[in-house]
C-alpha cells in the first residue's frame, strides 16, 4: 500500500499544501499573501486572517492536482513551528482537525528541518538526493544557520546568527533603496545589472562560525544617507550598483562562514535551503566554492526553497517511516533552533 501524506505549512506568510506518495511530490499548492506588501513586512494578525481564507480552497486544490481522495490519506504533516503563533495556530488546528475526523495520524514538522530536507523532495521515484551526514546552508527570512544533518532527525547547528538573518539584510537594505518588500527577489534582479564593487559596506568580524548581518544594515544605510545629502538622485542613479555591492557582501559573509565550517566539519557534501538559497548571486557561490573544493553541491530548485508545504510532506514522510507520530494534545511552538 502507498503512504500518501497531505503537508500543510502555515508558518509566516505563504499557506501552502502539499501532497507525497511514498516519498515523491504530487503536488505543492502555494497561496502566497499579497496584503503585506503595503505595510513592507509580515503583519501577523493580518497573516493569521488570510492563512484562515486560504487554508481550505489550497488544501482541496493539492489534493485535486494529486488526484488524491481524503479516504486515501495516511497521515498529515504540519509545520509546528518555530513561526508566528497565529499563522501556526491556523495551520495545526486544520491539521489536527483534518486527522481526528479521519482517523489518521498526525505528524509534526519542525520548519527548520524541513528546509534542510527540501534537498529530499522528489519529482519522481529516480530523483537524486543527497545522503547523510551533509551540511545546510540555511538561509531565509528568519533564520541564517549552518546545520549538520546526520539523519532526518538528528541535526546539530554549529553556527548561526547573531542577530539579523541574510534575508532581513536582503529585506531592509532592499526597503531603504525604495524596493517593495520582499526585497531579496528585487535585489537579486537588480544586482545582475549593477557593479559589485561600487560600494563597499562593513563587514563584520565574529570569531567562529556565528554570523551577523545588523551591521551591514547600518553601514548599508550609512552610505545611502551620506550620497544622499550630496546628491538627492543618488538612489535611483546607483539603485542596481548599491543592489549588487550589498549581495556581494551578503555572498562574502555566507561563504567565508561555510569555509569555517568547512574546516572544522569536513563534509562531502553540502546543501543549501531558505528564500535566501533562491539568490542566483548565492546558488552560483555555492556551486562554486564546492567545485573548488570537490565538494557535491545540492541546489534545490526555487519553488522549493521558500516556504511550501512538499518540504513539510517530504520532512512528514521520513517521520511516517520512522513511526515518529504527532500528538494532539502538542501546541504550536514559536521559536526554537533546528
Ligand atoms: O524561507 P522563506 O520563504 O521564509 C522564512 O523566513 O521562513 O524566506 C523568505 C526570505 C525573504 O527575506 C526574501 O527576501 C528572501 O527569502 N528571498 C531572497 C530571494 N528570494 C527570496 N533573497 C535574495 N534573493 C532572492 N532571489
Amino acid at each position: 500500500m502507498s503512504i500518501v501524506i497531505l503537508g500543510i505549512e502555515s508558518s509566516c506568510d505563504d499557506t501552502s499544501a502539499a501532497v507525497v506518495i511514498d516519498g515523491v511530490v504530487h503536488s505543492n499548492v502555494i497561496a502566497s499573501q499579497k496584503v503585506h506588501e503595503n505595510y513592507g513586512g509580515v503583519v501577523p494578525e493580518l497573516a493569521s486572517r488570510a492563512h484562515q481564507q486560504n487554508i481550505v480552497p489550497v488544501v482541496s486544490e493539492a489534493l485535486r492536482q494529486a488526484g488524491v481522495n481524503v479516504s486515501q490519506l495516511s497521515a498529515i504533516a504540519y509545520t509546528r513551528g518555530p513561526g508566528l503563533l497565529g499563522s501556526l495556530l491556523v495551520g495545526t488546528s486544520f491539521a489536527k482537525g483534518m486527522a481526528i475526523g479521519l482517523g489518521i495520524p498526525l505528524l509534526d514538522v519542525n520548519h527548520l528541518h524541513a528546509h534542510v530536507l527540501a534537498q529530499f523532495i522528489r519529482r519522481d521515484a529516480d530523483s537524486e538526493v543527497p545522503e547523510f551526514p551533509f551540511m545546510c546552508l540555511l538561509v531565509s527570512g528568519g533564520n541564517t544557520q549552518i546545520v549538520i544533518a546526520d539523519s532526518p532527525s538528528d541535526m546539530r547547528i554549529v553556527g548561526r546568527t547573531i542577530d539579523d538573518a541574510a534575508g532581513e539584510a536582503f529585506d531592509k537594505c532592499a526597503k531603504i533603496i525604495g524596493l517593495p518588500y520582499p526585497g531579496g527577489p528585487h535585489i537579486d534582479r537588480l544586482a545582475a545589472e549593477g557593479d559589485a564593487k561600487a560600494f563597499k559596506f562593513a563587514k563584520p568580524s565574529i570569531p567562529g562560525l556565528d554570523c551577523s548581518f545588523s551591521g551591514l544594515k547600518t553601514s548599508f544605510l550609512y552610505t545611502v544617507n551620506n550620497e544622499m545629502r550630496r546628491d538627492p538622485n543618488f538612489i535611483e542613479l546607483h539603485r542596481a550598483d548599491l543592489a549588487a555591492s550589498l549581495q556581494a557582501t551578503i555572498i562574502d559573509i555566507l561563504i567565508d562562514k561555510l569555509d569555517k565550517a568547512v574546516k572544522l566539519y569536513p563534509v562531502s557534501q553540502i546543501s543549501i535551503g531558505g528564500g535566501v538559497s533562491a539568490n542566483s548571486g548565492v546558488r552560483r557561490a555555492v556551486a562554486e566554492y564546492c567545485s573548488r573544493h570537490g565538494i557535491k553541491a545540492w541546489i534545490p530548485e526555487r519553488v522549493f526553497t521558500t516556504d511550501n508545504a512538499a518540504m513539510v510532506a517530504t520532512a512528514g514522510y521520513f517521520k511516517y517511516l520512522a513511526k515518529d507520530f504527532g500528538s494532539l494534545a502538542s501546541p504550536p511552538f514559536s521559536r526554537v533552533s533546528v
